[in-house]
This record gives C-alpha cells, sequence and structure tokens, in this order.
C-alpha cells in the first residue's frame, strides 16, 4: 500500500493507494473518524448494487466501532446524485436517522458521490467530518482529493458547492474490478494530465506501459501511477487550497474539454473531453510559441494508445467554441488557458476571448 499525505494543517489527510482488505479499510477509515457517535455511509447505487467489496467494508467497518450507529444509504448511481433534490433527501434521510453533530459521513463511490456526500457533510448542522472510499480510477486520482464538493444547477455542473476536506481518502483497487472499461480509461486522461503539467517521468512511465494500465494486468503498476498521479494534485492543492493561482493549472485541457463534454449532452465522458481538451491546449500552445509540435504527437500518440479520442479538430464545432465564452475561467474578455511547453510544467496566460475563438475555429489549430 501506498500513502499520500496531503499536508493541510488541521486539515491534513492521508490518501491510501493499493488492494486494501476491507479489514484494514475499516481500522483506517474507524482511526480517521476518531469515536463517531454515527456514520452515514452514501453509496453509489451501482456501486452498493454489483461491488461485491460494499457489504464486507460495512460489517468490518461496523465491528471497528461497536456501538455506533453504522447506516447505509443508496444514492442514485453516477451524476443522478448531483443535485440539490438528492441532497435535501439524503440531508433528510441523516436527519430521521438521528445523526449528530458528531456524526460523520462515508462515501463510497466515483466522484459523483463523493461531491454529493463532502457536500452534503459540509452543510449538514452546519458541517461534520467526511471520508471518501473512492471506486472509480477518476477519483481516486481527482475527485477525492482536494477538498472540492458540490452539485450541479439546471443552469451547469457544479455549480454549487463548497470547499471541504476529506478526514481520509481509500482508493482500494479491488473496486475496479467492475469498473467497466470506458470509465476505466477516461480516468487515466487526468494521470496523462498530471505527467504532462508536473510529473515527465509519470507521462514516461504511462508511455512504457500504456496498453497494460488501460486492461486491468498490473495493480502494482497502476498503484504506482495512481499515487504519482495524487501526490501531483497534493502538492498542487497544498499550495493553493481555495484556487486562487497556481491550482489553475489543474484545469489543463479543461477549457476546451468542458466545452467538448457539454456540447455532447455528456455522452463524452469527463476524462475523454479532457483528452480532447488537452490536444486543443497543445494545439493552442504551439500558436503561441509555447508548446513544441513534438509534444502534441507525443500526446497524441499516448492518449491513443491508452484508448482515448484524440481527433478534437472535427469536434471543435462553432457551438463547442462558442460555450468557451460561458467557462468559468473566462476572465473578463480574456480566457485563462493553460499551456505547457516543457513536459512537466505548465504556465497560464490570458487570451482575449476573440482570439481563442478564432485560432481554435482556424484550420490551422487544427
Ligand atoms: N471534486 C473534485 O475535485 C472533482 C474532480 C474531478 C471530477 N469531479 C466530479 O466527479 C464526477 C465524475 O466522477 P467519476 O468519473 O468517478 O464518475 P461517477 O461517480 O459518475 O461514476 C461513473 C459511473 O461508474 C459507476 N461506478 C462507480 N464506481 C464503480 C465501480 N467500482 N464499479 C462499477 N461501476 C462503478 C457509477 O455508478 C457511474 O455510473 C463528476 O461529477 C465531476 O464533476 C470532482
Ligand atoms: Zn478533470
Amino acid at each position: 500500500m501506498i500513502t499520500i499525505p496531503v499536508p493541510l494543517g488541521t486539515r491534513a489527510y492521508d490518501v491510501r493507494i493499493g488492494v486494501i482488505e476491507p479489514d484494514d479499510a475499516a481500522a483506517m477509515l474507524a482511526a480517521a473518524m476518531g469515536k463517531p457517535s454515527g456514520v452515514a455511509v452514501l453509496v453509489d447505487g451501482n456501486v452498493g448494487r454489483i461491488s461485491p467489496r460494499v457489504a464486507p467494508l460495512l460489517a468490518a467497518l461496523g465491528a471497528r466501532l461497536p456501538n455506533v450507529n453504522v447506516r447505509r444509504y443508496d444514492l442514485p448511481p453516477g451524476e443522478a446524485c448531483k443535485n440539490l433534490a438528492e441532497i435535501q433527501r439524503t440531508a433528510e434521510w441523516m436527519a430521521a436517522q438521528g445523526f449528530d453533530r458528531g456524526a460523520v459521513v462515508l462515501a463510497i463511490g466515483g466522484g459523483a458521490t463523493s461531491d454529493h456526500a463532502g457536500f452534503v457533510a459540509s452543510i449538514y448542522l452546519r458541517g461534520i467530518p467526511f471520508a471518501i472510499c473512492a471506486t472509480t480510477l477518476l477519483a481516486m486520482v481527482d475527485a477525492s482529493v482536494g477538498g472540492k464538493t458540490g452539485v450541479d444547477l439546471d443552469a451547469g455542473k457544479n455549480l454549487v458547492g463548497s470547499f471541504h476536506q476529506p478526514r481520509a481518502v481509500l482508493a482500494d483497487l479491488g473496486f475496479l474490478a467492475t469498473l467497466p472499461a470506458r470509465e476505466r480509461v477516461a480516468g487515466l486522461a487526468e494521470v496523462v494530465k498530471c505527467g504532462l503539467i508536473a510529473d515527465a517521468p509519470l507521462l514516461e512511465r504511462l508511455e512504457a506501459e500504456a496498453e497494460s494500465l488501460a486492461k486491468d494486468s498490473d495493480t502494482t503498476a497502476l498503484a504506482t501511477i495512481i499515487a504519482a498521479a495524487v501526490q501531483v494534485k497534493a502538492d498542487v492543492v497544498t499550495e493553493d487550497e481555495r484556487e486562487s493561482g497556481r491550482r489553475a493549472i489543474l484545469n489543463f485541457g479543461h477549457t476546451v474539454g468542458h466545452a467538448l463534454e457539454a456540447e455532447s449532452n455528456y455522452e463524452l465522458l469527463h476524462g475523454e473531453a479532457i483528452a480532447l481538451g488537452m490536444m486543443a491546449a497543445l494545439s493552442l500552445g504551439g500558436t503561441q510559441g509555447v508548446t513544441p509540435p513534438e509534444l502534441r504527437a507525443r500526446t497524441g500518440r499516448l492518449l491513443a494508445r491508452l484508448g482515448l479520442p484524440v481527433d478534437f479538430e472535427r469536434r471543435l464545432s462553432p457551438a463547442v467554441v462558442g460555450r468557451i465564452d460561458v467557462d468559468k475561467k473566462r476572465r473578463g474578455e480574456a480566457v485563462r488557458f493553460v499551456f505547457v511547453g516543457t513536459p512537466g510544467t505548465a504556465e497560464l496566460r490570458d487570451i482575449p476571448l476573440a482570439e481563442a475563438r478564432r485560432l481554435l475555429a482556424a484550420p490551422a489549430v487544427a
């Protein structure tokens, strides 16, 4: 097992990565929870239905916390739990169970579940602690670290939320056995991102093992690359917990990625959209003299070997380019882009909105 600390002072916590047996997982969670009066276990509906790891984990947790009110509530699967109506439903359930200020929330699921669980924990009785058992690769490498929580509005994704750091994060690779291959591959896009913006050796490791990482063979190799990605996110978040500056480099590929994701009506998975968005950002970086063409070609080869889409050119419809306008990274009339020149380094640059749109629509970028 690999432990990556997230050293945020009084809000510090550890991310544990490996195949973690239920009793060990329960021991770690119980230690992080202290002496809770109750545990509200919020489980992704699909995970609760199909994963053989949920019941043993809950049994072990119950055994570690005798006389504690450990109750399970299965959420609508995936993004369906990320709205205010479901937050109300969960909070009402918690109140009906008698959870008081000494209770904690435990999320078992992907990023949608941890965003929901973290948000409800941050507002229930004005805030109680929470912990995460991540069950998707994306949640392990990205969503469970950093303390951003929240839900969607009809007006857009993640528009309501809070910062609330978890007390503990478990990335038990055993959960990945039931994860659909497409979801697994999508999670790898964020790992490529971490390599590009902050960890050149990680990029090389991905290149050395692309095909096996995309399948399921070697959990040791997978644990190593998850740990490297978590380390990148932990470093950046530690430096800039509330995204006033450097944390923005984590948005590499996300400006165009979010536009593609939304315009596809979320048929593209987040990681797939980010793969395309990173290719667009590398191309745009080329027009700014930041990104050498070789880096774009190299990244395209890696993403394709992992099974991710790279053909962003044909997808940059006027509607997609128009959506860049409503991106939350827009500042005044300029769009803040993250560019990568040398692998492992990132820089932020503001590009006037009109110019960004013109460049993205121009065949030169394609
Ligand atoms: N808070 C953050 O910093 C942050 C960062 C990145 C993404 N996010 C959020 O995370 C969400 C995406 O997370 P995700 O990619 O983990 O998707 P998800 O949580 O929506 O899960 C994807 C699908 O996989 C299923 N699933 C989850 N674990 C499974 C398992 N082990 N076996 C079988 N099926 C499983 C879910 O039911 C769902 O259908 C988005 O809402 C995004 O906004 C948050
Ligand atoms: Zn992302």
